[in-house]
């Protein structure tokens, strides 16, 4: 079914001409002098016209309050957030990311080293290493938990069972974040337990001595294992997981949202007591 779109939000819109605003800018009441806009007026003027500019020229508008303006089932609840929560800890991730990116050192010789300095001497850099290691955490318990929700809700079931996997992928690509980050400290702890780790992979059926000769760039652990794992994590996996949360929310956008069970459970109540 489709719903008429709504309007844009308020504050983007032009507001209708006041008489007395009017009055002032083109020259006032029996040619008094003009008044100049007040600088709130001219904000919102000025933004609503670089959004009518890109409106214009991309036609983005129609596209993004589709997206954004959604029906949502009755009973919605904050354990629908979790999925934005997982998302918003995947951005806090990119971002605290390309801070660390700017002074760590992907060379077994300099990477200890470049990691206490970011923690030692670089402006803020506890702080943000701080964040991308607790973030980590919080971005694994959250997509754990919001995949505990629409497992328990149903939500994986017709039509949505190709969303359930793109999800399953996406905590399978979350995981390697965290064994090819792991390594990168390069100290005693994140060293031995990245060896445990690969040598895990490497005992899987089939594939398993093949991922770890690839994670290790051969049958040791060498100079170049190093820049392998800084590569996965900084480029290809974070990328991968880009383009899938976009694939993930182009789903939920079309296909809406599942009402909790209950909601159905008394539903059929209702249905019952009525035949
Ligand atoms: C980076 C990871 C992920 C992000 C950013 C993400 C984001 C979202 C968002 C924003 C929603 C809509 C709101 C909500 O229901 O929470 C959603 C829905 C959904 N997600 Fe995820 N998700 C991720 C991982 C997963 C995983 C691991 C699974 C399952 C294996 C999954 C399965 C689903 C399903 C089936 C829906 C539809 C829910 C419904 O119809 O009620 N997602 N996701």
């Amino acid at each position: 079914m489709k719903f008429p779109s709504p309007p844009l939000p308020r504050a983007l819109r032009r507001s209708p001409p006041k008489p007395g605003r009017d009055e002032r800018r083109n020259g006032g009441r029996n040619g008094a002098p003009a008044t100049k806009p007040t600088p709130k007026e001219q904000a919102v003027e000025g933004a609503a016209s670089v959004v009518g500019w890109l409106d214009e020229r991309t036609g983005t508008s129609p596209f993004l309050r589709g997206f954004l303006y959604r029906k949502v089932p009755k009973g919605t609840n904050w354990y629908y957030t979790l999925g934005s929560a997982t998302m918003f800890a995947f951005l806090s991730q990119a971002v605290t990311g390309v801070f660390l990116a700017m002074y760590y050192e992907p060379d077994p010789s300099r990477a200890y080293e470049s990691a206490s300095r970011i923690t030692n001497e670089v402006f803020l850099g506890e702080f943000v290493r701080g964040m991308h290691r607790w973030g980590s955490t919080v971005m694994i318990i959250l997509i754990f938990l919001h995949m505990g929700r629409t497992f328990f809700f149903g939500a994986y079931k017709y039509p949505r069972e190709l969303n359930w996997v793109i999800g399953v992928v996406l905590v399978v690509l979350t995981l390697m974040m965290g064994l090819t980050g792991y390594l990168l400290p390069f100290d005693q702890r994140s060293f031995w337990a990245t060896v445990v780790a690969v040598n895990l992979n490497a005992s899987g059926p089939i594939v398993g001595p093949y991922l770890a000769d690839f994670l290790r760039v051969g049958s040791e652990f060498g100079p170049t294992t190093i820049s392998r794992f800084y590569a996965l994590h900084m480029l290809a996996v974070p990328g991968l997981i880009a383009a899938l949360i976009g694939a993930h929310l182009y789903l939920v956008a079309k296909l809406g949202t599942t009402a909790p069970p209950w909601l159905k459970a008394e539903k059929k109540d209702l249905l019952r007591e009525e035949v």
